[in-house]
């Protein structure tokens, strides 16, 4: 692990932008914070990472990112502590994440430090961007992608490294309507599944469109040999409470390793909850649900954070979920996570990375 040398360089914004934003009403990503931190790899190295006034990029139209998709992400939240600290929610975890998508891209390690640095530096500056309403964070949305500008098909060796912020509501209040997908698949096992590569959500527009033509939100992606199991949703990762055992489908290669699935499988444990990670068929799910034994199902992830799921169309057949209480395992899930973060609850995994 490198250490930067010295703190990151700061280049203001002029007049800040925040008294456009209302509060009361934030839709996700419509406003993003006055500053963004940026950092730029070139000869085998990255250079420094600075922070300086969100805004334009200067670039090629034969930029290699835009050509051959050589672009990952990722997402986190800041929240508002009670106390008034800025808490981000598991910082290393989703590092962690993002080193295994830059791997997977054949794109360059980003030092612990470098990454670590740059989000505390432009969070602590932008601290006043965090929403303190129930429900409310600022989205922090890391983002690499190939600068280089030439059209040969190669791995590029030039990259941006960018970190910027929106503020955000709770990400959708209505439980969702999801169809299972038997055509279309998002991956394949072998594929970028298990990473954050943009080309994973540009691929999955095109079905979930078609889906929401029909009436419902987002699509359940299944497996790509005989769309026999599920997978993910593509924002999120799914789980069901099937006879009081929280079932969620075990990682593969085709799954994205969600960090909010990852803290839920704690805390459900810790809440005296037996946790199952194992292939789920979708005959299972429609059996279950006709017969009761499913009592639940909901989405995890960072952005939607704990999801209600309200109806789920298989094989074109409507079947309704039933509806999650203030007593299912979800609600107290969802409590449990909103009480750490906002240190209402006692924070033993050490998830909270609070600036003051
Ligand atoms: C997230 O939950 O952070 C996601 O990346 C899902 C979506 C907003 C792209």
């Amino acid at each position: 692990m490198t250490t930067l040398t010295a703190p990151l360089s700061i280049e203001r914004i002029a007049k800040s932008r925040i008294s456009e934003v209302d509060f009361q009403h934030l839709e996700f990503g419509k406003f993003i914070a006055d500053h963004m931190a940026i950092a730029s790899y070139a000869n085998d190295r990255w250079g420094e990472p600075k922070i300086v006034p969100y805004g334009d990029l200067q670039m090629s139209p034969a930029m290699l990112a835009l050509h051959y998709g050589q672009a990952i992400f990722e997402g986190m939240k800041a929240f508002k502590m009670n106390d008034g600290s800025i808490n981000i929610f598991r910082p290393h975890k989703h590092y962690e994440r993002l080193r295994k998508s830059l791997d997977r891209m054949c794109m360059p390690d980003i030092p612990e430090d470098m990454f670590i640095q740059s989000l505390h530096t432009l969070i602590h500056l932008d601290r006043a961007w965090v929403p303190d309403s129930e429900g409310s964070s600022l989205y922090i949305r890391p983002v690499v992608f190939a600068s280089e500008s030439r059209l040969g098909v190669k791995v590029s060796d030039q990259y941006l490294f960018i970190i910027m912020n929106t503020p955000v509501g709770a990400y959708l209040n209505k439980p969702y309507r999801l169809k299972v997908e038997d055509i279309y698949v998002r991956t394949a096992e072998g594929g970028t599944g298990f990473a954050k590569c943009a080309g994973n959500y540009g691929g999955a527009f095109y079905p979930t469109q078609l889906a929401k033509q029909q009436g419902y939100d987002q699509v359940l992606w299944t497996d790509h040999k005989d769309h026999q199991y599920i997978d993910e949703v593509g924002m999120m990762n799914v789980m069901l409470m099937i006879e009081g055992k929280l079932v969620t489908p075990k990682l593969n290669s085709a799954i994205l390793d969600g960090v909010t699935r990852d803290s839920i499988l704690i805390l459900a444990k810790e809440m005296g909850i037996e946790t199952v990670e194992r292939r789920i068929s979708v005959d299972e799910l429609a059996d279950g649900l006709k017969s009761g034994k499913i009592t639940e199902m909901f989405g995890a992830g960072t952005a939607a954070v704990v999801a209600p799921i309200a109806l789920i169309n298989i094989h074109g057949k409507d079947i309704q979920i039933p509806v999650a209480g203030a007593q299912s395992f979800q609600q107290k899930v969802k409590q449990k996570l909103l009480g750490i973060r906002m240190g209402v609850l006692p924070d033993v995994h050490g998830w909270n990375y609070i600036i003051k």
